[in-house]
């Protein structure tokens, strides 16, 4: 963490003044909203005014915090902390919200956080093995979970894999169309059924739509897979070739570049 963080979360009036202990109470994004909504409703000395106030919505705050101007970005607690606490130390209109406790600024990061996500996280890498072609690896469990602190639905419109040899990989569509409640989740598996020993490195795209709102947004999930023991191609020789590379050596390479290649999005 920054000095600056440091600085600014010591900054809010802690019960235990000046030291940071992180294990407390579940933040919760639900009491994040009534204090989002209600600011002086937290009984902090001061406080007189409601963040909508300034900021009109949460969708507002956290289409900044994604840096991406998305008001449904994946947004981690640790951002929306870091840059909420940045702003109450530097930003003199908010000075009257260092009397909150460290508790109430943890809910309302928590909020500002409350957004779909996946599990693994958005941008997370899936590996796959299988042992030979046409065979399938172990299936792996996606999650996908919608925000707690909303009155909207989420409607998955759809998961499908896209890229490098897509077709090696099997998605389940149990999730595909299904509409969750606030704090609903689904659940589905995707599986590496190799029909080549190409390189396999699509992404996992899931749309979303929350509410009645058209705006489709996504989550990324990277898959990669390989055949594990594939022998190099007849021709590719031993390496001997003081550190030239072989195929599978390229092959690495290319993989390595792909990975680099995918956009960063998380905020
Ligand atoms: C009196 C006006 C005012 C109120 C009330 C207010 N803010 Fe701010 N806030 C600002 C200003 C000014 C900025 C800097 C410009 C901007 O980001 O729009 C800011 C910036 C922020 C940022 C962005 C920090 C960044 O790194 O970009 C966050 C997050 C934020 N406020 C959250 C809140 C929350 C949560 C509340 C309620 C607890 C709140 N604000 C209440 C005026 C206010």
């Amino acid at each position: 963490m920054p000095p600056a963080v440091r600085a600014a979360l010591a900054g809010l009036a802690l019960a235990c003044s000046g030291t940071l202990t992180f294990a407390q109470a579940a933040d919760d994004p639900l009491a994040g909203r009534t204090l989002f909504n209600n600011t002086p409703s937290s009984g902090g000395a001061g406080i007189t005014m409601s963040c909508p106030q300034c900021h009109g919505s949460v969708e507002d705050r956290r289409a900044r915090i994604s840096g991406s101007n998305d008001p449904y970005a994946d947004i981690s607690f640790d951002t929306a902390m870091t840059r909420f606490a940045g702003a109450v130390q530097n930003q003199s209109a908010m000075a009257q919200f260092r009397t909150l406790t460290q508790q109430q600024a943890r809910n309302i990061a928590a909020y500002l956080a409350d957004t779909p996500e996946t599990l693994p996280e958005h941008e997370s890498q899936l590996t796959f093995s299988a042992t030979a072609a046409n065979t399938s690896s172990a299936p792996q469990t996606v999650t996908i979970r919608h925000a707690v602190a909303t009155n909207e639905s989420l409607t998955i419109v759809g998961v499908q894999a896209f890229g490098a040899e897509a077709g090696n990989f099997s998605v389940q569509p149990a999730c595909n169309g299904l509409v969750l409640a606030p704090a609903g989740s689904c659940q589905f598996t995707v599986t590496y059924t190799p029909r080549n020993t190409n390189l396999s490195a699509p992404d996992l795209v899931i749309t979303l739509r929350q509410g009645t709102s058209t705006t489709q947004f996504e989550r990324v999930l990277f898959l990669s897979a390989s055949i594990a023991g594939t022998p190099p191609p007849a021709n590719a020789g031993d390496d001997s070739g003081g550190g030239a590379l072989d195929a599978r050596g390229l092959a690495a390479l290319a993989l390595a570049v792909a990975l680099l290649a995918r956009r960063r999005r998380r905020a």
